[in-house]
């Protein structure tokens, strides 16, 4: 999909803050540091647009990306920051998780897992959590440029396993290698 003018909407931490409109939402959740925003930045073709780091803990709120008045990208604080307080992960754990409950928009929600690693006890959770709302929901493999391009299936294949191939669908990612971004669009255009 060629975007044209995305734009950056708001920071919502309840939901009286999020936009009044009835567009899909598509929601990017997964530990902090994986690429959630910098997989908004790729996919729209905007370098800045969503703020990114090296450094984990960069998205502490939700924000909503409105994509040409056309849907929506939500971008999810990660999990699993250990500089953040524990009352502070729990605030942020709260909000999301009434995000996620009350929120009628969402058309689609996304884990992005490190395609390197073995998922961590989060993963596992946020996996059993996203699979239980009963909503959309696939898995992005993410960082793919990290390992060489005839190992990607076997990683995946580790993933599914580790994810005790449950029927969601898995895609692979890297905001370095484009060669996956067409497929992306080709399945989000399905929940668009
Ligand atoms: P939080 O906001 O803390 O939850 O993190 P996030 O998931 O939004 O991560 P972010 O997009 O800020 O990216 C974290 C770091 O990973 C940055 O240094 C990115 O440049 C890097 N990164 C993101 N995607 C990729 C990728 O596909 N490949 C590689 N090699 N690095 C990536
Ligand atoms: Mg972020």
């Amino acid at each position: 999909m060629l975007v044209k003018n995305p734009k950056f909407e708001i920071s919502a931490v309840n939901s009286k803050q999020y936009p009044n409109t009835t567009l899909p939402e598509i929601v990017l959740s997964g530990k902090s540091n994986v690429g959630k925003s910098t997989f908004i930045n790729t996919l729209i073709n905007r370098k800045g647009l969503a703020r990114t780091s090296s450094e984990p803990g960069k998205t502490r709120q939700i924000n909503f990306y409105n994509i040409d008045d056309i849907f929506y990208f939500v971008d999810l604080p990660g999990y699993g920051y250990s500089k953040m307080s524990k009352k502070e992960q729990d605030k942020v754990g709260k909000f999301i998780e009434e995000y996620l409950f009350s929120r009628k928009n969402i058309s689609l929600t996304i884990l992005i897992v490190d395609i390197r690693h073995n998922l961590g006890e989060n993963d596992k959770l946020m996996f059993n959590y996203l699979k239980n709302t009963g909503l959309p929901f696939i898995v992005i493999a993410n960082k793919a440029d990290k390992i060489a391009i005839t190992k990607v299936n076997s990683y995946l294949e580790n993933i599914k396993k580790e994810l005790e191939y449950a029927s969601v669908p898995i895609f692979p990612f890297s905001s370095q290698r484009r060669i996956y971004t067409e497929a992306i669009w080709l399945e989000l255009q399905k929940y668009i």
